[in-house]
């Protein structure tokens, strides 16, 4: 059925009360905010030097582990060790020791122990239904510091800055904090569940394919009336199990802007921006780590409180933003080579929820061009 020819009102009745979406009302924890993203690498050090000019700063490791920093957060926000390229699991901050207690009697979960790279820290280790390892970590929470206030705008009959000059200074951007993270799942529901059901998360916007099959859902934290970010975990449907991107909150557009003139001088790959998505609203750009993954500036997100109910809408690449560049071909989709074609035919055929006709829905959905003029 053409995508005009759906009743969007039925839809986003049956999308809202779907069982399977529905948000947990007794999880077993409630995440507070994400924490932080782990990676290997096989060249460390150029890993180190990106991370740096993208805008991290390297504080204490321990374990054999590097950890690197934004100017507050739940310890440091990403943490590297030498081995294969490969993203390594991602940590949730919880409310409470209690809830890390809670996690910890989970099946297939670890005990409580010392937190990697953050004094003071402790964490659970469960593993999510896609295979990631996800921590649960609590400890001491810092709250993110910017060196400079947002710069001043002459804006219509405002007037911020007389007889001076506008003149964001020429560094890398400054990353305050881990935002969210974002994953590819083959068992979508049952991963949505898995976090819905063990950290409390809820759905702010839930994105479908087909007839009105949801396909994505972008969850944030419920912290009740406290505002919280638009989305923590952002979950969609797709064909392998894998990390999608990392993104990090700086200060204003022209932090985010000058950071790209700094990455750009040191060579390294953009990805897409700049651009305000709009799911979520924030101002993006996007940048291709040494290994090709991809980690996220942002600023501006929409904050919710618990009250606000989930949206629904269907799933397009033009529905990725409100305006910016098109959206480059290779962003969302691996390069499909025939090892990872085969393995992406064993995934559907091996899980109980993924079809074909899904996949075909899947790709209808993001297929169609961004914008008619492009
Ligand atoms: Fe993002």
């Amino acid at each position: 059925m053409a995508k005009e020819n759906i009743d969007w009102t039925k839809v986003t009745q049956a999308v809202r009360t779907d069982v399977r979406l529905r948000a947990t009302p007794n999880p077993v924890a409630r995440a507070v905010d994400i924490a932080h993203v782990r990676f290997s690498r096989q060249d460390v050090m150029k890993q180190g030097r990106f991370l740096a000019d993208f805008g991290l700063r390297e504080v204490p490791g321990s374990d054999g582990w590097q950890a690197f920093g934004g100017t507050g957060g739940y310890g440091p926000c990403y943490l590297l060790q030498q081995g294969e390229d490969a993203f390594m699991g991602l940590g949730l901050a919880v409310s409470s020791r209690a809830d890390l207690e809670k996690l910890a009697a989970q099946r297939n979960a670890s005990g409580i122990e010392p937190a990697l790279c953050w004094p003071g820290g402790e964490q659970v280790r469960l593993t999510d239904p896609a295979g990631n390892s996800v921590y649960a970590v609590h400890g001491p929470f810092v709250e993110a510091a910017s060196p400079r206030p947002p710069l001043n705008q002459n804006l219509d009959n405002v007037l911020q800055r007389l007889n001076d000059m506008q003149r964001p200074p020429e560094q890398a951007a400054t990353v305050l904090r881990l935002g969210h993270g974002v994953l590819g799942v083959v068992d979508f529901f049952r991963c949505v569940r898995w976090y819905m059901d063990h950290f409390g998360l809820v759905p702010s916007d839930i994105q479908t394919i087909g007839e009105g099959d949801p396909a994505l859902v972008f969850m944030r934290c419920n912290r009740g009336d406290m505002p919280v970010d638009h989305h923590t975990v952002v979950i969609a449907q797709n064909v392998l199990n894998l990390f999608s991107h990392a993104a990090f909150e700086c200060i204003d557009l022209d932090d985010i802007a000058m950071g790209q003139e700094w990455l750009m001088s040191r060579g390294w790959k953009h990805a897409w921006g700049v651009g305000r998505h709009l799911l979520g609203s924030q101002i993006f750009d996007y940048w291709r780590d040494p290994v090709g993954d991809k980690l996220e500036h942002f600023v501006d997100s929409d904050k919710f409180t618990a009250d606000k109910p989930a949206d629904v809408s269907p799933l397009s690449t033009g529905g990725l933003y409100q305006w910016g560049p098109p959206v480059p071909a290779d962003f969302e989709k691996p390069r499909m080579t025939p090892s990872l074609l085969w393995k992406a035919i064993r995934n559907i055929r091996a899980s109980e929820e993924m079809t074909f006709t899904r996949v075909k829905d899947l790709m209808r959905a993001v297929a169609t061009p961004p914008r008619p003029w492009h």
